[in-house]
């Protein structure tokens, strides 16, 4: 291969003009592994928002998908929010428009809404409060007891929100296609071919899968569990871009995916050569109408501030 064309020689052009863009690259636990070793800072959707919040760079370059870079630009109005594939969305946060959640909170006149941040900002700006799944239940524990909760757009995580705070919750049907993939017999099987490993799982995973794992989290809870945990094996239920940051950080560990059908096309768009394009063209930027952005901001604002 042409020494140019080396994934070294494009890490090496994404640093030069990081530094000259007075850039910070973000990227998601779901990122392809050789994204996130340039990037500045690796994490889940809470942890980067808040990254996203305190940066003192001039760009922010989001390895991710669109709602979290527009939630960066939600959060950093002055910053140049960019996404290196403006194709990367996400299909749950699709499958809930605004229209929908406007006749959604007219058949439940008084009700509050809380949004998992996988919606758009248009969403976000109808609602009263954001979660991610590391702090939906946190979110949920801190509302007033007496008031209706109406929960968008993840059916599972709903469910396994509701089910853990015994509140509830009003869920929209809502879903994601990766993570609904995992079925029950990858469980039976995978616990089979490992015994004794711990079943990790994102809360995205259908009832069923949640009801057989032994630990259920966010990104970062399942990779804070198995670092900390004195097992030799564990089985992961969520997008296999993990594995790389799971197997990074414990080489005496070793980890299985649950299927290796989780894998989401969408976080996969980014690849080395589009963040370097990104850098190079100042593409695509993310912006948002300033009113639009402000009421989504004071979501975002109060699930940060919790
Ligand atoms: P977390 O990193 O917050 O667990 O996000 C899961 C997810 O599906 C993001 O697309
Ligand atoms: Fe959306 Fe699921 Fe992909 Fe996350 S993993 S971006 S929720 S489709």
């Amino acid at each position: 291969m042409h020494p140019m064309n080396s994934d070294q020689s494009i890490a090496s052009r994404i640093s030069e003009l990081r530094t000259r863009r007075r850039a910070v690259i973000l990227a998601h636990n779901y990122q392809r592994g050789d994204v996130q070793d340039i990037a500045d800072f690796v994490g889940d959707s809470l942890a980067l928002s808040r990254q996203a919040a305190k940066t003192d760079a001039e760009v922010i370059v989001f390895c991710g998908v669109h709602f979290m870079a527009e939630t960066a630009k939600i959060l950093s109005p002055g910053k140049t929010v960019l996404l290196p594939d403006i194709n990367a969305g996400c299909p749950m946060a699709n499958m809930l428009t605004r229209r929908e959640l406007l006749e959604f909170k007219r058949r439940h006149p008084g009700a509050l809404v809380v949004a998992y941040v996988n919606c758009s900002a248009e969403i976000k700006a109808e609602a009263d409060v954001c979660c991610t799944s590391a702090n939906a239940v946190n979110v949920i524990n801190s509302l007033p007891p007496d008031r209706e909760i109406l929960f968008v757009p993840d059916q599972s995580l709903g469910d396994w929100v509701r089910r853990t705070t015994g509140r509830p919750l009003v869920l929209w049907p809502g879903y994601c296609p990766t993570h609904h993939r995992i079925l029950r017999r990858d469980v039976e099987e995978m616990r089979a071919a490992h015994p004794g490993a711990p079943v990790c799982v994102h809360p995205e995973c259908t009832r069923d899968i949640v009801d057989l794992a032994d630990f259920v989290g966010s990104t970062s809870q399942i990779i804070r569990y198995c670092h900390e945990t004195d097992a030799p094996a564990f089985i992961i239920g969520t997008e296999v871009g993990i594995l790389h940051s799971l197997m990074k950080q414990n080489p005496a560990k070793s980890f299985h995916a649950l299927s290796p059908l989780a894998d989401c096309p969408n976080m996969k768009l980014i690849t080395l050569e589009k963040v370097l394009w990104s850098l190079e063209d100042m593409k695509y930027e993310i912006t948002l109408d300033e009113t639009l952005r402000l009421r989504a901001f004071q979501s975002v604002e109060r699930m940060i501030g919790l």
